[in-house]
């Protein structure tokens, strides 16, 4: 089946994604995820300076259900990608040159500086990338440096960086957004002010993922101590489709929206579609079952496609935005449903208190 869509002028073989971090590491893994069938990916965040960079380990951390051990939430303070950009450019061309019909979007995050932005969108558009995500969102470690989140939970901050992209990019440029925020209406409207030609939603909450009673000491722990993280994986699904719900809602219909968030299985990412995400991404799911879980995400697609008379992709995107409602409708709409089959239940009474004879002469007219 043609699970293909159009977004933003460019054709996705599939609306499933790599979601940036791990998984789209280097060019070795992201060629073997478009292997597997993934049709596209958003690569590890990239910056001019990968010396700044410096990562701890360990870095992760799960949460486990209590009945069988299965990973439900994910932490991490992991940072941006630590690798040289020179390196990262070449690995750009490379994969474009080998896969140029799989999509290939590249993460860009920087200082705040006009410069330092319009100078990495410039090398890497060079490159033949065929979209660009803005990282307006890593929620720990870059904050110090005024980078990531920082920039996502200040609209104007966000507003102004975008458009500092916009005019040198001639491709299209997705903003991605922090939840650690009241309302993510506010930024990602600010993103498209400054020209996003989508959003992509959401990067981590932040989160504690839990003490050691033994040491007393949060993890993960580094040298005894720790930071707060990112939390990702199931557990954060319910929120993510609540923002995206408010972004399908909310946003300008030509924006797209990348929907990011606890996507383990198919039925999650149709779950995103059906709220307005015209493309999904995943980071967790693929750190903790590998890439050839495409497979089921591809077929599971497939299969709710026939079953439901979609014909093709595009058709499922915002299906089920129509049913949000306000809490005072649900009300006014549960009073009359009450009436209604009140009314149906006295009619029901009521022919069976009359007799039949008695009752076809109550409906005839002559
Ligand atoms: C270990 C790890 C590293 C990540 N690194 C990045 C990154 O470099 N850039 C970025 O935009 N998001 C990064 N993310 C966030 C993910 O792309 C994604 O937004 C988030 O984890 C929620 O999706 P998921 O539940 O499918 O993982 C990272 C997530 C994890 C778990």
């Amino acid at each position: 089946m043609d699970l293909s869509i159009n977004v933003n002028g460019i054709k996705f073989p599939n609306p499933f994604l790599l979601g940036s971090g791990p998984p789209g590491t280097n060019a070795r893994v992201l060629a073997k995820a478009y292997d597997a069938g993934w049709g596209g990916a958003v690569a590890k965040t990239v910056s001019l300076e990968s010396s700044k960079v410096v990562n701890v380990v360990p870095r992760y951390g799960k949460l486990r259900s209590r009945e069988n051990n299965e990973v439900i939430g994910f932490q991490n303070i992991e940072l941006i990608s630590d690798r040289p950009i020179e390196v990262w450019l070449e690995e750009f061309k490379q994969v474009k040159k080998e896969y140029p019909n799989h999509v290939l979007i590249a993460s860009i995050m920087e200082e705040y500086s006009k410069e330092r932005w319009r100078e990495l969108t410039k090398v890497v558009q060079d490159t033949g990338v065929d979209a660009f995500e803005l990282n307006f969102s890593c929620p720990h470690g870059m904050t110090e440096r005024k980078m990531g989140s920082e920039m996502g939970e200040h609209p104007d901050l966000t507003e102004e960086v975008t458009s500092w992209v916009k005019e040198v990019s001639k491709i299209p440029v997705w903003a991605k957004m922090t939840p650690n925020i009241t309302n993510i209406k506010e930024p990602s409207l600010a993103a498209v002010r400054g020209g996003a030609d989508g959003i992509s939603a959401i990067n981590t909450i932040l989160s504690v993922i839990g003490v050691n009673l033994e040491t007393l000491r949060p993890m993960p722990t580094v040298e005894g101590y720790t930071v707060p993280g990112g939390y990702s994986a199931q557990a954060v699904k319910p929120i993510a489709l609540r923002m995206v719900s408010q972004l399908g809602l909310g946003l300008p219909k030509e924006v797209s929206i990348s929907g990011i968030g606890g996507i383990e299985q198919s039925r999650d990412a149709i779950e995103f579609m059906l709220l307005g995400a015209s493309t999904v991404q995943i980071c967790t799911g693929v750190m903790l079952q590998g890439v050839k879980m495409v497979d089921e995400l591809q077929d599971g697609l497939a299969k709710f496609m026939t079953d439901k008379g979609f014909s093709s992709v595009q058709e499922i995107v915002g299906k089920s935005l129509p049913y949000f409602s306000t809490h005072m409708d649900l009300v006014k709409m549960m009073k009359e449903a009450k009436r209604h089959k009140a009314g149906e239940a006295a009619r029901d009474n009521e022919w069976a208190q009359k007799d039949i004879t008695e009752k076809t002469a109550e409906l005839t007219s002559n």
